[in-house]
């Protein structure tokens, strides 16, 4: 089972990531940058969608339209995850939202789960992950298995800001079937497994520090 990597190369993805990664953007400003970045990775993210054909009557005559065969599922990772759920939503406004809070322990580095809101069942549900980080690739193979255990099948689909070389390692070597979409492939994770030269805590920049 593969991880396809697709690193989205978009000048407008660009220019907001660098506002992104500035430590001196303030918090309003670096939530609307990460929106727009996830509306344009969203974009590229669900290109694979199926749709169908239709017939719609234009003002003038009756012509053939497509439109979504299935709905998919959006989760996600809460706190971080929350950022890109706005830009989701504007673009799959009937798709239902899971939710999955995982917290990493600051020692270990460890996903420590805090809320499981998922549909029964996911079976042929396709499934789009929202994290702007994917760092250890802990969160995201903790999410992907909570996904499985309600039926998901085939490749679920991840959009992330930044990514870790050491986060889709561990995800390959978890035999995990995903298409991640993000902006950056980042170098490497520091000794506290946060990703360099990244862009510091994407849940604080967003929300503030819960301690
Ligand atoms: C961050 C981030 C991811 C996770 C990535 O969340 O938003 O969910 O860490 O790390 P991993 O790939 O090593 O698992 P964090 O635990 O800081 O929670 P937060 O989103 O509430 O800030």
């Amino acid at each position: 089972m593969p991880v396809a990597l697709h690193v989205v190369d978009h000048p407008l993805i660009a220019d907001s990531l660098t506002r992104v990664r500035d430590k001196d953007t303030p918090n309003a400003m670096f939530r609307q940058e990460l929106e727009r970045i996830g509306t344009l990775l969203m974009a590229e993210a669900t290109r694979g969608l199926t749709t169908h054909a239709v017939s719609v009557p234009t003002p003038l005559t009756e012509t053939t339209g497509r439109q979504l065969t299935t709905q998919p599922i959006v989760v996600p990772v809460l706190r971080a995850g929350l950022g890109f759920l706005h830009a989701a939503q504007e673009l799959l406004p009937n798709a239902d939202v899971g939710f999955i809070g995982v917290a990493r322990d600051e020692s270990t580095h460890q996903p420590v789960p805090y809320v499981n809101k998922l549909p029964e069942s996911l079976a042929a549900r396709q499934c789009i992950v929202l994290d702007p980080m994917l760092a250890t690739g802990g969160s995201l193979a903790h999410t992907c298995r909570l996904l499985i255990e309600r039926g998901a099948t085939g490749t679920i689909i991840v959009v992330c800001v930044l990514a870790a070389p050491e986060g889709i390692e561990l995800l390959r070597k978890a035999k995990l079937d995903l298409a991640i979409y993000t902006a950056a492939l980042d170098e490497r994770l520091n000794d506290t497994a946060f990703i360099v030269p990244g862009l510091g805590d994407a849940g604080d920049r967003q929300f503030g520090s819960p301690a």
